[in-house]
């Protein structure tokens, strides 16, 4: 009650949206918001990320939006801590105020980080951290931000040590990673009508956005230092992809 709500595409193709405001230290229960795709992806995207992310360490997500994400899969991964972030002030808000609501003790504070800033804001962490989850960002902002997504990826994300991931079966299981959920282009073309015409939308509003092709942005990891993607397909026409950071990259923070 009294709570915003963001709208989404029918498919949960997320748009964000965000009026300008000032975050504070403890907002209350009214400045959550709600993306409602969350309740319909967060448990298909959970049963893929059981297999990757490690059983313990940092997971830093990536436009992290209204926090209702990352409250959920902190519970669900109790033996991670879960470090949200998101550039924009109001939704730092929010996801401060699903954290209290939450009161998950492994889920942290909002970090303010843009994907495109050269560095990171990252020297409060012990470790560095042990995988990346971004979900519906890169194709709801300029090619800039994928870009500058892999070259934080490649620059903060820890490598592979042999810890076991999960269940232990993904490509997970050697250890560092970026996880990236969205709807994507294969081979240049659409992979169905309601992506399409969600690229549609999308560029309507701004010509720097839209649907990215799956081959593209597996260059540009690779170019990056990445592993090519391991590739789950997922419910309302979306991928998610996991990339490895192969034992033997750099790790700083
Ligand atoms: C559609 S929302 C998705 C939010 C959330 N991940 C979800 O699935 O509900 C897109 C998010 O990308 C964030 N974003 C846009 N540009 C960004 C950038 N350059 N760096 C980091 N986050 C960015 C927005 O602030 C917004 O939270």
């Amino acid at each position: 009650m009294g709570e915003k709500h963001l709208d989404r595409h029918p498919d949960d193709h997320a748009e964000g949206a965000a009026a300008p405001s000032e975050p504070d230290s403890n907002p209350g229960p009214e400045a959550r918001r709600h993306a409602p795709a969350t309740a319909r992806n967060r448990d298909p995207i959970a049963a893929v990320l059981r297999d990757l992310l490690p059983p313990n360490g940092m997971v830093l997500e990536l436009a992290s939006g209204t926090g209702e994400h990352a409250a959920y899969f902190a519970s669900r991964f109790p033996g991670v801590v879960w470090q949200p972030s998101d550039p924009d002030p109001q939704l730092r808000r929010s996801i401060e105020a699903h954290r209290l609501a939450a009161s998950c003790a492994n889920l942290r504070a909002p970090l303010d980080i843009d994907v495109t800033a050269p560095l990171w804001p990252l020297d409060g962490m012990a470790a560095p951290p042990t995988a990346m989850v971004c979900i519906n960002m890169i194709h709801i902002a300029p090619w800039a931000a994928a870009e500058g997504l892999f070259a934080g990826a490649s620059r903060h994300l820890g490598v592979g040590g042999g810890s076991g991931g999960g269940s232990g079966a993904g490509a997970g299981a050697a250890g560092g990673g970026l996880f990236l959920y969205g709807p994507f282009k294969r081979d240049g073309m659409h992979t169905a009508p309601s992506n399409e015409a969600f690229d549609r939308s999308l560029r309507a509003q701004d010509p720097s956005w839209g649907v990215r092709d799956l081959g593209a942005v597996s260059a540009m990891a690779m170019g990056a230092g990445l592993a090519p993607p391991e590739v789950f397909e997922m419910p309302a026409n979306n991928l998610a992809l996991w990339f490895a950071k192969p034992p033997g990259g750099k790790e700083n923070r």
